[in-house]
């Protein structure tokens, strides 16, 4: 079994090791949480305030024009655009992903007319579930129909018009073939959406090479940018040439927004998916982000967590009531690793009592999230001593650790 020193060894060569002084993370914490919401960067706090002092407090109105507001939604879309493998003028920064699918999905059903089925996983994070559910009460006739990845290629038939799927399972961590599935989903004539809230910031994500149609995904995981900070979506340039049509026509998607007119006229290009006023709280702290990700190299980030994960696993494989759920073959994991145990969150609650913070997911699975930029491989190791001696000791059966938060 490798020890703590031959961890330090690793962590003494690791090209990503500078970032760590990146993020403000607490003493005696080790966050492997990052997979839920990302830590906090360090620079975030003062460029928060500089916008809130600055270009809000002193400059009031004058910073739509001024410090560049108006433009920011399609200036972040730009810099997230390397990290999903996407055009600069395919990806905008809005909106919540719940939202921003519906948008996409939508304007996929209008793009495939006579087509009434969306698919998407049954095991799905529930939202884009629901949302599919929303949007097809709006298209007489249409229905959206649950399956496994695995069942897919049966139900892809001449009525699907779209197929919505999560990128990196939210649950056990599993990774899907982006470039398999969205080949098989167009050669029936479907279209793809992509959600890649789990995989953004966790590994090279390359939606043109894929051809895929649409992508969401949210920031505030491994990309670092706050509570509910904003969301992205991605639509490819063909579609955008076709002028796709959205369903939340706000101003903000308007050819002319300060022409006040009363009619609908959308932009040219993706600006046509925005809706309203951005959010620009939650920007400036998602862009102080983006600072930090631009320095990182996706494939050092990839090779680290791959690392990581395999660490983990090798050195948690074993302990009494563990299951391991995340898939072994490194093309099929995602950056987190997910163990069963029936008693799954009590133990989650006695191991962040000793200052290792992962989540739960019910019935059994508890998650662990690992993030290159502010993980180190000894991080790891301590996680893992931690979690042996939590089973060990038997301290998660005291009563305090089965109350449940709204959160888990
Ligand atoms: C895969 C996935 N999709 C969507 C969401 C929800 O995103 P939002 O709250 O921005 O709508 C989450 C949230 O964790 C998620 O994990």
């Amino acid at each position: 079994m490798i020890t703590r020193e031959e961890c330090a060894a690793l962590d003494a060569v690791d090209p990503l090791a500078a970032f760590r002084k990146e993020f403000a993370l607490p003493d005696g914490v080790v966050y492997l949480d990052g997979n839920s919401l990302g830590a906090l960067p360090a620079r975030t706090p003062g460029r928060v305030r500089q916008v809130v002092e600055e270009e809000w407090g002193r400059e009031l109105i004058r910073s739509w024009n001024e410090a560049g507001w108006f433009e920011q939604p399609y200036r972040l879309g730009q810099r997230i655009a390397p990290l999903i493998g996407a055009e600069p003028d395919e990806v905008v920064v809005c909106d919540t992903t719940s939202v921003n699918l519906f948008k996409v999905l939508t304007a996929a059903l209008r793009l495939r007319p006579g087509r009434r089925t969306v698919l998407g996983d049954g095991a799905a994070f529930p939202t884009d579930l629901y949302i599919a559910e929303g949007v097809t009460a709006l298209f007489e006739g249409a229905r959206s129909v649950l399956v496994t990845p695995e069942e897919l290629d049966r139900h892809l038939d001449g009525d699907v018009a779209a197929v919505v799927l999560s990128h990196v399972d939210y649950r056990t961590g599993e990774l899907l073939d982006m470039p398999g599935i969205t080949a098989r989903v167009q050669a029936a004539g479907a279209l793809m959406i992509w959600d890649v809230c789990h995989s953004v910031g966790a590994l090279p994500v390359e939606l043109g090479a894929a051809g895929a149609d649409f992508a969401v995904g949210c920031t505030y995981k491994y990309l670092n940018g706050g509570p509910g900070s904003p969301a992205f979506l991605h639509v490819a340039r063909r579609h955008l040439a076709a002028g796709p049509q959205q369903p939340l026509s706000g101003w903000f998607g308007h050819a002319r927004p300060f022409a006040f007119e009363p009619g609908y006229d959308p932009k040219d290009g993706i600006g046509r998916f925005l809706t309203s006023s951005p959010s620009l709280l939650g920007q400036a702290a998602l862009e102080s982000s983006l600072d930090v990700w631009e320095r990182a190299d996706l494939a050092a980030v990839r090779a680290k967590s791959l690392a990581l994960t395999d660490l983990f696993i090798t050195l948690v494989e074993g302990l009494d009531g563990i299951e391991v759920a995340t898939p072994r073959e490194h093309a099929r994991r995602g950056s987190q690793v997910a163990l069963r145990h029936a008693d799954g969150y009590p133990v989650v609650q006695a191991l962040i009592e000793r200052g290792v913070i992962g989540d739960f997911r019910a019935p059994d699975l508890m998650r662990f999230g690992f993030t290159p930029l502010y993980l180190s491989h000894t991080d790891v190791w301590d996680a893992a001593q931690q979690l042996a001696e939590v089973l060990e000791s038997g301290e998660w059966r005291e009563e305090r650790f089965s109350r449940r938060g709204e959160v888990t």
